[in-house]
């Protein structure tokens, strides 16, 4: 499997606010080594403040890293000048937050199309291709609307088509569901493994629902206090929890659940579609 995302022993220390007490931070991330294969799911997965956040700004280039190498698509972020690192991340990356930061005075379309319009896209293109994106998260018939008249799945389906849009190498989801009522969750969850199963994309996904990881990923990473406790298969995790913490997670997973992960490893090209065993 080709890497599109290695980290290599990564450290990220913050530097302190003017007014903190003197004395040693801690990291918000400490030595973590971790790949994301090319067409690959990884769910970031961990407790509020264990740096899953911090890990995906890390590999857009958002927030450099204190030591270590964060490499994408080949590119040592570390090395790069600010415009390379800026051309990288427009041209072959995409976010979506979990608060879905729509503009409130653009329609759907416009919205949808903002990527574009950053990279330079001239407006009848990035309005067809943004027509397209809008057809494949189902709001074809909404173009012309504006957020405010959107309802809170709509307006992520915005928000993924944004993604979408600039055909990301690397698409970068930050709880992008997490505000969602479980229903729409999950159905914006089968829409991107519908996405997937179309065409694969390399999307690294924080989360800190262990039913999302499951359902969502190829592999999940568990992070605790800014360590990588374990990297694996979703099965993987959940039969041979490495401590405490991760068979804490896995608690709540339901043996059947598990047991559809562990066919979903016996034939990989099935596992995006294995969501229809997980409802
Ligand atoms: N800009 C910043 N400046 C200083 N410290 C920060 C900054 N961003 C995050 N931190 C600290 O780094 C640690 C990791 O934070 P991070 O936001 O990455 O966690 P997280 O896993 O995404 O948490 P959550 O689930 O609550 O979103 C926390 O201790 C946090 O306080
Ligand atoms: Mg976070």
């Amino acid at each position: 499997m080709t890497a599109m995302v290695t980290l290599h022993h990564v450290t990220k220390i913050y530097p302190p606010a003017p007014d903190a007490p003197a004395g040693g931070r801690a990291a918000a991330l400490d030595g973590i080594s971790l790949d994301v294969g090319e067409g690959e799911i990884c769910v970031l997965m961990g407790l509020s403040g264990c740096g899953k956040s911090t890990l995906l700004r890390l590999m857009n280039g958002l927030v450099p890293s204190t030591s270590g190498q964060v490499i994408v698509g080949g590119h040592d972020l570390g090395t790069l000048s600010e415009r390379k690192l800026q051309y990288l991340r427009r041209g072959t990356m995409a976010m979506v937050f979990q608060s879905f930061a729509l503009f409130p005075h653009r329609s759907v379309i416009d919205n949808a199309a903002f990527g574009l319009e950053i990279a330079g896209v001239p407006k009848a293109e990035r309005h067809r291709r943004a027509a397209e994106v809008l057809e494949q998260v189902g709001l074809a018939g909404n173009a012309k609307q504006f957020p405010h008249q959107l309802s809170g799945g709509m307006r992520q389906r915005v928000g993924l088509a944004r993604a979408l849009a600039v055909d990301p190498a690397l698409l970068l989801m930050d709880e992008a569901f997490s505000a969602l009522d479980p229903l729409t969750r999950r159905d914006m969850q089968d829409l991107l493994l519908d996405l997937q199963a179309e065409k694969r994309r390399t999307i690294v996904f924080v989360s800190h629902d262990v039913d999302e990881a499951m359902h969502l990923a190829d592999r999940i990473a568990l992070l605790h206090d800014g360590k990588l406790l374990q990297h694996g298969t979703p099965e993987e995790l959940a039969a041979s929890p490495v401590d405490e913490h991760v068979r804490r997670f896995f608690r709540g997973v339901a043996p059947a659940l598990q047991a559809s992960h562990a066919l979903a490893a016996a034939a990989p090209q099935a596992a995006a579609r294995m969501g229809a065993l997980h409802g």
